[in-house]
This record gives structure tokens, C-alpha cells and sequence, in this order.
């Protein structure tokens, strides 16, 4: 099919997705979290959000087949997030992919939910309320057409990449990760530490504007010369992050605090730990970027919701005369519809489907 009808299904932290695409045009992003049921624990259980993904699938695809106005024998194929992820979570998905695909006889597609978050950014702009696209829909990338040199920052709860993307379909090359944390889970561990709740990201992003982020100077991890090297002869972590640290050095900093009976300046650690979070992220990245000779960047993950994140790429992606590229926040958070956008993007560009042998990989590279 030269524009194939495409189901994704996403089940690999704690948001059960259902999208499907035309080719290139967004049809439905039909999303159930079981984030509240997380709520009370600090952080995402994996048992309880694979039973989640069992109660919510069935209805989360009859809803997305409602919403397209397809049925699922119109659908061409079928595309399944096999990795990185909970082995449980991803395990519900991938066997209620096959079993869609053994009893319809549809081709099924498995994704690399990383590749998946920025194959997204190919979707065609969604039509606004006015009938024109609208202006936060397009990640601007032209449909279906990758610009030359295109890298993808992303950063969610589970991962912190910085990637070159020369052909979504064979080729995305690592170009620098975290080595502990993700920065989501920093955010989420600082954030337990301040005493704000889970998830910590919205509740710091938002106290944060409150706060100064100079009054404390938070450590910038893996930017020492050791690590960073020159760009001649660059050293071992040059484009790498780490954020256990600096949970460390917040928690040590409440410690100091409590130890002097003075009260905690909320506030301004979580300002401080913000700007610590974001400007290693971005100097890391666009760093990667200008080494690379990368001109377009993609912004991706749950954690491309924060203002500061957003703000600060923006402006150093300006100075170094990178063009940024930002999905709405429905498609920067995890969803089915990535799924469904590269699957289509292989079936256009003649990938074979994957059979139903393949297992999920839950350290999938
Ligand atoms: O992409 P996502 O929905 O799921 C994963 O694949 O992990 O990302 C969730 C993460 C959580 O750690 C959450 O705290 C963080 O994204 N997050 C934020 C913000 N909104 C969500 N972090 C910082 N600022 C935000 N505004
Ligand atoms: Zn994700």
C-alpha cells in the first residue's frame, strides 16, 4: 500500500497506546495511563502497570478503531513497541499484537520505542480547530523526508539520549547517553527528597518559578576534562550525562539545612536543581550536535514538557544555528501513535515485517 493503514501499540512503562496513521496522517493517539495507580508508591510498579495494560488494551483499541472510523479489517499492518522497557509491560503488548496479527493475518511490525519517539516527528501537522494546521502540532520535519543531518534529544522517565538519525529506518547511531538516571527520574527522586509527589517533573517545573535557581550551584555531572576530553581527542563522556549525583548533592543539601534547623529553601533547590538538570542536558547536546555537524534537532519524551527545557534548547539551538524541532506534548509522551509512524515509515520505505517469533526485549539498544 503506498499510504498503508497502520495500528501501533504501545505498552512499555505505564501508558497503554493505540494509534493509528495513514502514511503520514495522524488518524487517532489514543492513550490510557495507570500513572494514579503509581501514585501512592514514588514511582511506577511494574506489576501493576502490566495488569493495567491488560484492562486497558481492549478498550483503548476499540476506542482508537471508533475515533479513525476503521475497522480492523481495513487495517494494512500492525506495529508493536518490542523494546526498551518493562519486560512485563512490553510483554502484554507484543502478545496482544501477535494475537491481532494471527487472527486477522495482518503483517505485524516490531518497534524500537526510542526510534518510535522520533519517527513521530514525521507525521504530517495536524489540522487545528480552525481547519489549519496548527502552529505547536508540526515537529516540522516534512513529512515522510528527514532533513540531512537530524539528531533527536531524547529525555523522558527511562531515557536520556542524544541520537543522529541518518535513515529511521536502518540507521540512528548512539551518540551519547546517561550513564545512571534518566532525567525524569532524577527529577522524580528529587522531587520525592523535597517532599513534592509523583510524578516530581510537573510539581518541580512548576515550583521551580518560584525559586532562584542561582542562590545554589548544583554539580554538573561528567563535565569534568577527564570525561569530556577535547574535540580533537574526546574523552570517554563527552556526550554522556549522569544524575545520580546530583540527587545526592540535593539530598546532602536538605541534610545541611535540617542539620542547622533552618527551613528548607524548596523553592530554590528545586530552581537550582532544574538549571543544574537542563543546562547539562543542553550544552551536552548541542555540543553532540555542532561535533556532528548536525543542523536539525528533534526534541522527544515525557520530560520535552518542562518550560525550562523548552525554553533553554531554544535559545542555544538559536546561537548555534541549529533548527529545533518540538512535537506537541501528546506526541512527546509515550503513545501509540509513534508506534503506528515508523511502523508506516518501514512499510513505505519496503521493510519486511518481523513474523510473530520475536520476543520483547526490554534492553533493547
Ligand atoms: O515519556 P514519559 O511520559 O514516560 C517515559 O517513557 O518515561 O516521561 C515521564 C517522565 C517522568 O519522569 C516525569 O516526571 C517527567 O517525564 N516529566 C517532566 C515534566 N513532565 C513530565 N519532567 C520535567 N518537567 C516536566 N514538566
Ligand atoms: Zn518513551
Amino acid at each position: 500500500a503506498q499510504q498503508p493503514l497502520v495500528l501501533g501499540i504501545e505498552s512499555s512503562c505505564d501508558e497503554t497506546g493505540v494509534g493509528i496513521v495513514r502514511g503520514t496522517t495522524l488518524l487517532t493517539n489514543t492513550v490510557s495511563s495507570s500513572m494514579e495507580e503509581h501514585v501512592r508508591f514514588g514511582g511506577v510498579i511494574p506489576e501493576i502497570a502490566s495488569r493495567a495494560h491488560l484492562d486497558a488494551f481492549v478498550p483503548t483499541l476499540q476506542e482508537s478503531l471508533h475515533e479513525a472510523g476503521v475497522t480492523l479489517e481495513e487495517i494494512d499492518a500492525i506495529a508493536v513497541t518490542s523494546g526498551p522497557g518493562l519486560a512485563g509491560a512490553l510483554m502484554v503488548g507484543v502478545c496482544a499484537a501477535k494475537a491481532l496479527a494471527v487472527a486477522t493475518g495482518k503483517p505485524l511490525y516490531a518497534i524500537n520505542h526510542l526510534v518510535a519517539h522520533v519517527g513521530v516527528g514525521l507525521l504530517d501537522p495536524r489540522p487545528g480547530q480552525d481547519g489549519k494546521p496548527d502552529a505547536g502540532a508540526a515537529a516540522g520535519l516534512g513529512a515522510g523526508q528527514l532533513p540531512e543531518n537530524l539528531g533527536a534529544l531524547l529525555v523522558s522517565g527511562g531515557h536520556t539520549e542524544i541520537l543522529r538519525i541518518r535513515s529511521i529506518t536502518e540507521d540512528v547511531e548512539l551518540l551519547g547517553s546517561t550513564i545512571d538516571d534518566a532525567a525524569g527520574e532524577a527529577y522524580d527522586k528529587v522531587a520525592r527528597i523535597l517532599g513534592l509527589g509523583y510524578p516530581g517533573g510537573p510539581a518541580i517545573d512548576k515550583l521551580a518559578r518560584q525559586g532562584n535557581p542561582k542562590s545554589i550551584r548544583f554539580p554538573r555531572g561528567l563535565t569534568q576534562p577527564k570525561y569530556m576530553g577535547t574535540a580533537e581527542e574526546k574523552g570517554p563522556h563527552r556526550y554522556d550525562w549522569s544524575f545520580s549525583g546530583l540527587k545526592t548533592a540535593v539530598a546532602r543539601c536538605v541534610e545541611q539545612f535540617e542539620a542547622r534547623g533552618e527551613d528548607v529553601p524548596v523553592a530554590d533547590i528545586a530552581a537550582a536543581f532544574q538549571e543544574a538538570v537542563v543546562d547539562v542536558i543542553t550544552s551536552k547536546a548541542i555540543l553532540a550536535c555542532k561535533e556532528n555537524g548536525i543542523t536539525d534537532l528533534l526534541l522527544g519524551g515525557g520530560v520535552a514538557a518542562n518550560s525550562r527545557l523548552r525554553e533553554l534548547t531554544g535559545q542555544r539551538c538559536t546561537s548555534a544555528g541549529i533548527k529545533l524541532h518540538v512535537p506537541p506534548l501528546d506526541l512527546c509522551t509515550d503513545n501509540g501513535a509513534m508506534v503506528a509512524a515508523l511502523g508506516a515509515q518501514l512499510i513505505m520505505a519496503g521493510v519486511g515485517p518481523s513474523g510473530v517469533e520475536f520476543a520483547p526485549d526490554s534492553s533493547m539498544p
